[in-house]
């Protein structure tokens, strides 16, 4: 979900609402909906993409407009996706109005409670509860900002909240395990689950802590803690413009974010890796010792970058394992003092990641979180940030920000083993080059790919099936959830070698073969074997490869990119398989950049 909030005296609180939910419906988008105080309280929302919601607030009579307001994209946990149930919701009277996003754990018992009392619900949201319980305090006679406190130490579960209520031009706010951020500005104040919500009106922003309560008038933001102490917040200037969060000319954001590469990688690597000394520093990991072991712990994409960090690890000769997170609390490994805990998350908001983090600190561990986003939860909470200086994605599938994920991971593998007795038989003096011509070998595959013509031959197949051996098997497992994402055809990825131990029985003339093979050595062999046995049941084969590779003389057709270093090879390959993806969906005409039923920034368990 999605929440943004708007004081302004001047008026142009709809516009900047509406404009604030355009920004943000990537976090999710099955309904939306605005309230503005004006005097009393007025409520729009409706079930579908903003651009209904947008109708609805033009047809209607009201201004809809006024000094204070909040507005929220839904994706839904609790009740269907349906005009009641999306937010704002309000109490009976409709003096309050609340956006929430997250999960309110305890709301049954506090909605039964309410309903004894004669509280009548209108929707099935664990959210409805927040303003009723407000108004009841409101009915003891508590002012606003008392009731708001008093309501919200009644929930428990993950929140971030904003309230606002007639007669005031103000807006109330609280976070807990959910996202909130707020602008200032000199005659304004904003606020919004991402900065992209209101980057177009100011850069300065105050990240809100979890249990902390903000109060937002257009005379400047007040900031304390749970206790009701008041904290002097700090500002933050962040560096991304308006115009880098629009699509430039592209038709879609993951066309533009795969085009990004080249210079997100630059940006991810600029000043981290010294050419003459042949050295990697990281400014952040200056005061972090080499671990022992590793763990790593992620989810969807950033759960393969995850894969090949480990492996990148374990080629150093430090034992590394990666987690699935939503599975690693359910058993943590052990690890002793020497252990690292790395989670890798975009947003840094993935509920799943978060909570195995969290776990992993409960029990001691040392934690480094690797990120795009600066201040958030994840980068707060651990002891040690890496960002992956990616920029802003707004497409739902992960593009840029997995091919800077594995960028940080050789930087960060090589500075955490560099130090001590763990030396790689890879010296980092033949991957520096690499990573230098990395950036330029990516636009190269960018420009030439024949990814749009091949998708052609493919049209209408039974399934797809991705497959590769070592590095290259994380790969294959990007490649098929990217292509299931966003084309909603079957597609599975598999280690190459697994191929024979069961998933050979699905293969047909039916199911084209998505084989990533580079160099000639042992492993690309076994690849080629593989893809053998799979052409021997009449699958047709399309081979991402280098140059050095004999693939293409048994495959159907071949995706090319340069010879590099074994380790960067995984990267330009992922990027053919990000081309075929996208130009398949959208021969498919599908919702590329929202696919369905999937949120960019997924923050319940
Ligand atoms: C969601 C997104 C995925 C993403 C995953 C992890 O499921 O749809 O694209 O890979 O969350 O997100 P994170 O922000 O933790 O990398």
């Amino acid at each position: 979900c999605g929440i943004i909030g708007c004081v302004n005296p001047d008026g142009g609180t709809r516009e900047v609402l509406m404009n604030g939910l355009a920004n943000l419906d990537y976090r999710g988008y099955d309904s939306a909906g605005i309230a503005v105080a004006d005097g009393g309280i007025e409520v729009a929302k409706r079930e579908g993409e903003i651009d209904r919601l947008q109708k609805q607030v033009t047809a209607r009579s009201d201004t809809l407009d006024g000094p204070a307001g909040i507005g929220h994209t839904r994706w839904s946990t609790h009740g269907p996706p349906t005009d009641a149930n999306a937010h704002p919701h309000t109490d009976e009277t409709g003096d309050v109005a609340v956006v929430h996003n997250g999960i309110i754990e305890n709301y049954q018992s506090i909605r039964d409670e309410l309903e004894a009392d004669g509280v009548e619900f209108v929707s099935e949201t664990d959210t409805e509860v927040v303003p009723h319980l407000i108004s009841k305090f409101r009915d003891d006679g508590a002012d606003p900002q008392t009731a708001f406190r008093r309501a919200v130490e009644r929930i428990t579960g993950s929140y971030a909240l904003a309230v606002v209520f007639e007669n005031h031009d103000t807006i109330f706010a609280t976070r807990d395990g959910s996202p909130l951020v707020i602008g200032v500005d000199e005659n304004a104040a904003f606020l919004a689950s991402d900065v992209p919500a209101f980057l177009e009106y100011t850069r300065d922003v105050i990240y809100l802590e979890d249990g902390q309560f903000a109060t937002l008038r257009s005379s400047g933001v007040e900031v304390t803690e749970s206790d009701g102490t008041s904290v002097n917040p700090s500002v933050t200037t962040v560096e991304w413009s308006a115009d880098q969060t629009a699509k430039s000319g592209y038709n879609h954001f993951m066309a533009k974010e795969i085009h990004e590469q080249p210079a997100s990688l630059r940006q991810c690597l600029r000043g981290r890796v010294n050419e003459l000394s042949g050295s990697v520093s990281v400014e952040e990991l200056s005061d972090i010792d080499s671990p022992e072991s590793v763990q790593l712990v992620a989810c969807g994409t950033s759960y393969h970058a995850a894969l090949y960090v480990a492996r990148l690890f374990r080629a150093h000769g430090v034992p590394a394992q990666a987690h699935l997170a939503s599975e690693y609390v359910t058993a943590p490994a052990p690890f002793d003092s020497d252990s690292l805990l790395i989670g890798i998350t975009q947003s840094g908001e993935t509920a799943d990641t978060l909570s195995a983090l969290r776990e992993a600190q409960r029990r001691g561990a040392s934690t480094l979180a690797v990120t795009n986003v600066v201040g958030s939860t994840a980068a707060r909470e651990c002891d040690h940030v890496v960002y992956i200086r990616a920029g802003p994605e707004i497409g739902v599938a992960a593009t840029k920000t997995f091919s800077s994920q594995l960028a940080t991971g050789n930087l960060l593998v090589e500075k955490l083993c560099a130090s001590g007795t763990k030396r790689t038989s890879e010296s980092t003096r033949e991957l520096i080059p690499a990573l230098r011509d990395l950036p330029n070998q990516l636009q190269s595959v960018i420009d030439n790919s024949t990814a749009k013509s091949v998708v052609e031959e493919y049209l209408d197949y039974d399934a797809y099936f991705f497959i590769g051996r070592g590095l290259h098997r994380p790969v294959a497992l990007e490649g098929a959830l990217k292509f299931k994402e966003i084309t909603y055809e079957h597609a599975e990825g598999f280690a190459a070698g697994e191929l024979k131990h069961g998933p050979l029985a699905l293969v047909t003339q039916r199911t084209p073969i998505f084989a990533v093979v580079t160099g000639d050595g042992e492993r690309a062999q076994k690849t080629i074997s593989n893809i053998k046995e799979v052409q021997a049941r009449d699958a047709p084969v399309v081979a991402v490869t280098d140059g050095q590779s004999e693939v293409r003389r048994y495959a159907n057709h071949t995706l090319e990119i340069p010879q590099t270093h074994p380790r960067i090879a995984p990267v330009l390959a992922n990027t053919q398989l990000q081309l075929v993806a996208y130009h398949m969906a959208d021969r498919m005409n599908r919702s590329i950049d929202k696919p369905r039923n999937l949120a960019k920034s997924v923050t319940v368990e």
